[in-house]
């Protein structure tokens, strides 16, 4: 298996590239446009294919690259069918499974950061990568895009701490250095869902976490529901005034935008 755990320092996102070693076949989870002739590259170098440009989530900070994936090397934009992206290839459901040569992802929907998440497990490597559903010793904030403390508590036991304690977790985003985590450790030590970590207290801290935005949010979440695909007047436009569904959004919650040093509990 071929496995590159990649960063981008302006957002803390990690992307991760994954392959067969035997076909190359390769998926690309979580890309950030930005970083996309540096990926464009290291695909290249390591002569894969690219099958998949695979989302863990529609992101609220930066804008994918999925869609310029697929323009460049013909991937299959994937992505929870929940998220409602309008140009996917493809709309996974719980359950779906993604082939790349002999190695196989699991799609595992596990809403309540948005309603939109998955986590794809790699049983064969005994590894998962969680988007924002679960951070090493933390989650994703779960008030907007649809999100829910409640729903959240669900998925990360049943769908994530159901995992073999030895499973390597890969998170979306770290803003302190860390890369990776396990399910023992996060059942062990997360302050917030360690194991004997009732629901209506993980519910009291989501709900008093009283987060600013994301700065990019009026610009990442509309173009992330076209796999990133805005041209640049589009991107002025929409960054001015948000997309659909982002000004009533941004009203119905009532904060300013985040400054950079408040980008710190998972978008
Ligand atoms: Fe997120």
């Amino acid at each position: 298996m071929i496995f590159r755990q990649l960063f981008d320092p302006e957002t803390s996102t990690y992307s991760y590239l994954l392959a067969d070693q035997g076909s190359r076949h390769a998926v690309l989870i979580d890309s950030v446009l930005e970083q996309l002739d540096r990926d464009l590259g290291l695909i290249r170098e390591l002569d894969l294919e690219l099958r998949f440009a695979l989302e863990t989530h529609v992101h609220a900070d930066h804008v994918t690259a999925s869609g310029r994936l697929r323009e460049e090397l013909g991937a299959q934009v994937a992505v929870c069918a929940a998220a409602g992206v309008a140009n996917a290839d493809l709309e996974l459901e719980d359950g779906a499974l993604l082939q790349l040569g002999a190695l196989e992802l699991e799609a595992r929907h596990t809403p309540g950061h948005t309603a939109g998440c998955m986590t794809y497990v790699c049983h064969e490597a005994v590894m998962a990568f969680t988007g924002d559903a679960l951070l090493v010793r933390g989650c994703g904030r779960t008030d907007f895009q649809e999100g829910s403390p409640h729903t959240l508590f669900q998925s990360v036991h049943e769908k994530i701490f159901s995992l073999p304690g030895e499973t390597l977790l890969y998170p979306g985003h770290d803003y302190r250095g860390r890369t990776v985590t396990t399910v023992a450790e996060e059942r062990g030590f997360s302050p917030r869902l360690r194991d004997g970590t009732s629901e209506e207290a993980f519910v009291a801290i989501m709900n008093g976490l009283d987060l600013a935005y994301p700065r990019k949010i009026k610009l990442a979440v509309p173009a992330n529901l076209e796999s990133g695909l805005i041209d640049d007047a589009q991107a002025v436009a929409t960054e001015q005034e948000g997309g659909p569904g982002v000004a009533a959004m941004m009203d119905r919650l009532g904060r300013q935008d985040a400054e950079p040093a408040f980008l710190g509990m998972g978008i």
